[in-house]
């Protein structure tokens, strides 16, 4: 049988290299930083773990998501469709560094642009 996703990502040990990664893309992201750096009120070690684990459940990975769920983790921000895209390129980009195949990287990209409802406009 196939890797599951969550070994495809490097296990445990991949997923939390490419979290940390996409949590410091989004701060030297000059269209999003400011939405995480000092200031915002935002936990960014919390947050860490938070993408830590989200990543890790939803890609078949051990342990449970603990964090909040999407609607409720962007509300009142309005996020903007510009914002979503900041977010999406620095995924990826942070998926190419880790050097996953293009298969995996366009699978986790999918999964990623399906919540895209969830996180926009609240
Ligand atoms: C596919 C898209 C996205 C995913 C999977 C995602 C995932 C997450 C997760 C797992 C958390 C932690 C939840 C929690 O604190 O309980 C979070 C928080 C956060 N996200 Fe996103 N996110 C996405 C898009 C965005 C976008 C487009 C922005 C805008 C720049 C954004 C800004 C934030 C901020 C500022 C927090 C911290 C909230 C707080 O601590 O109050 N996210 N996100």
């Amino acid at each position: 049988m196939a890797d599951s996703l969550f070994e495809r990502l490097g296990g445990t040990e991949g997923i939390t290299v490419i979290a940390k990664d996409i949590v410091q893309r989004h701060l030297d992201n000059p269209d999003i930083g400011t939405r995480f750096s000092e200031g915002s009120g935002v936990d960014l070690k919390q947050l860490g773990r938070f993408v830590v684990e989200f990543l890790t459940a939803g890609s078949g990975g051990p342990g449970d998501y603990t964090g909040r769920d999407m609607a409720s983790a962007h509300a009142h921000m309005n996020i903007n469709e510009r914002e979503f895209i900041s977010v999406m390129n620095d995924i990826s980009k942070a998926l190419k560094a880790y050097g996953v195949s293009d298969e995996t990287h366009d699978e986790l990209i999918g999964i990623s642009y399906s919540l895209k409802d969830e996180v926009m406009f609240k």
